[in-house]
């Protein structure tokens, strides 16, 4: 078949790999030329494990393309949407932007007969405001939401838990199981679905993950307050089979380029439903998780006699999650950032997310290795969990730092080893630990 993909982020870039490993002839469009030059080179200008193997793939089999001109995506059939749709800078509402450029960048190219399939997360009544302006070309719209995690895109567009298809016509349906067919044969679920289902699907996935994070870090809260362990908490809630233990990792709490607009685009699109009240409780959800960065510093500040005045601190991490170069709203340089602003000298360190962070965080220090970063410290900060931190030996690191504090902000270092080293170890919602 022949695809066009519209937005090569995150996002797009993944799937159109991803769609000509499928074997699709597929065209990314991007309004950035730096971005497209790259991809066309095979350089995936982000870091993302496993997706060079599979764009080199593409580009070598002559079935991927990019481009920054909309005309080249005339003949494509199916054109997916996968621009940002990052929160408004004033508001708390998902900012449409990118999306409406890129129905505006169609429209000239749409036949009769087309499909423009929205894969981006939007506010609900998103995709029906694109059919009414689509309809007039012939072309049709459909809603299939994406549900991949950065750090494991490639997996998870190759292999998705299920496959959720918002269509208004059987055609549709079955253009779609074309396009996925061999994910169908692999044995996929699918839910076909209306528009609204469709695209609620995605923003309530991640309102109930970001419930989870901040559940288990309301516990951490609790914990602190009476002596409690959320790490044993949190491993006996999830031996219940109908808890589960993924997505209980108590700690800095979650940030990234979606859940936390995710839940404030969702509260804001049920205020204009009218539903505000059913949505009330994802204030609580991301008041929680800003909550555990500032008591971070909190414990930070504490640990160097209550005051960061003329402080060095080493953070290590800086990714919003392991395993992605990603700054968005993260959480580690949050608290970087506020230990500053507290008068700190604060020493960064992450093994792929400097360049971002550098550019948004130019005040804070940064090092190439994760051993320059304690030296001379008064406390070490472990804001990121990357196996790189995990596997350091805390014994050749300890006479570095200044005083051997660390402070474990995701529950990932090995406590007993630590110690043992000469530490004094601290973590969130294990005051006992
Ligand atoms: C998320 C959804 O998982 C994905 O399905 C959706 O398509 C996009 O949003 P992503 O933002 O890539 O994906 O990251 P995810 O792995 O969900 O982690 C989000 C944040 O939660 C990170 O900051 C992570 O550190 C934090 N987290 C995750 C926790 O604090 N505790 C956990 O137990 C799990």
């Amino acid at each position: 078949m022949r695809l066009s993909v519209v937005g090569t982020g995150y996002l797009g870039a993944t799937h159109a790999a991803c769609m000509a490993d499928l074997g699709h002839e597929v065209i990314g469009l991007d309004s950035d030329p730096t971005k497209v030059a790259a991809l066309a080179e095979g350089r995936v200008p982000f870091w993302e494990p496993g997706l060079d193997a599979v764009l080199q793939r593409g580009l070598e089999s002559g079935r991927l393309r990019f481009t920054t001109k909309p005309a080249d995506v005339a003949g494509a059939t199916v054109h997916f949407l996968c621009v940002g749709t990052p929160q408004q800078s004033n508001s708390p509402e998902a900012d449409l932007t990118q999306v409406n450029a890129a129905i505006e960048a169609l429209l000239p190219v749409l036949q009769t007969d087309d499909l423009v399939v929205g894969k981006s997360t939007v506010p609900v009544g998103t995709a029906a405001d694109i059919e009414g302006r689509v309809t007039p070309t012939g072309a049709r719209v459909a809603w299939n939401p994406e549900f991949l995690r950065e750090g494991n895109a490639v997996e998870d567009t190759l292999r998705p838990d299920r496959l959720v298809f918002g269509v208004r016509d059987s055609r549709d349906d079955a253009i779609l199981r074309e396009v996925y067919a061999p994910l169908l044969e692999a044995g996929t679920p699918l839910l076909v679905t209306d528009f609204a289902t469709a695209e609620l699907v995605k923003v309530s996935a991640n309102a109930f993950l970001a419930t989870k994070i901040s559940f288990i870090n309301a516990m951490a809260e609790v914990c602190e307050a009476t002596g409690g362990d959320i790490v044993t908490l949190s491993a006996a809630l999830g031996m219940d089979p109908r808890i589960g233990p993924q997505f209980l990792r108590a700690g800095l709490g979650f940030g990234g380029g979606c859940l936390p607009k995710d839940i404030r685009a969702f509260m804001a699109r049920a205020r204009e439903l009218g539903v505000d009240e059913a949505l009330m409780f994802l204030r609580d959800i991301d008041d929680i998780n800003v909550r555990r960065r500032q008591h971070t510093v909190d414990l930070a500040v504490a640990s160097m006699g209550g005051t960061a005045a003329g402080r060095t601190v080493a953070v290590w991490g800086a990714a919003f999650k392991p395993n992605s170069d990603d700054v968005r709203d993260s959480p580690a340089l949050h608290v970087a950032q506020a230990l500053h602003n507290a008068g700190a000298r604060v020493v960064v360190h992450d093994p792929r997310a400097v360049p971002h962070a550098r550019t948004l965080f130019p005040q804070l220090d940064y090092t190439e290795g994760a051993a320059d970063a304690v030296q001379g410290a008064d406390v070490l900060l472990l804001l990121t969990e990357w196996k790189d931190y995990i596997d350091i030996d805390p014994a050749v690191i300890r006479p570095l730092m200044s005083t051997p504090t660390v402070i474990d902000a995701r529950n990932a270092l090995d406590v007993d080893r630590w110690r043992s080293a000469g530490w004094t170890y601290r973590a969130l919602g294990r005051p006992t630990a």
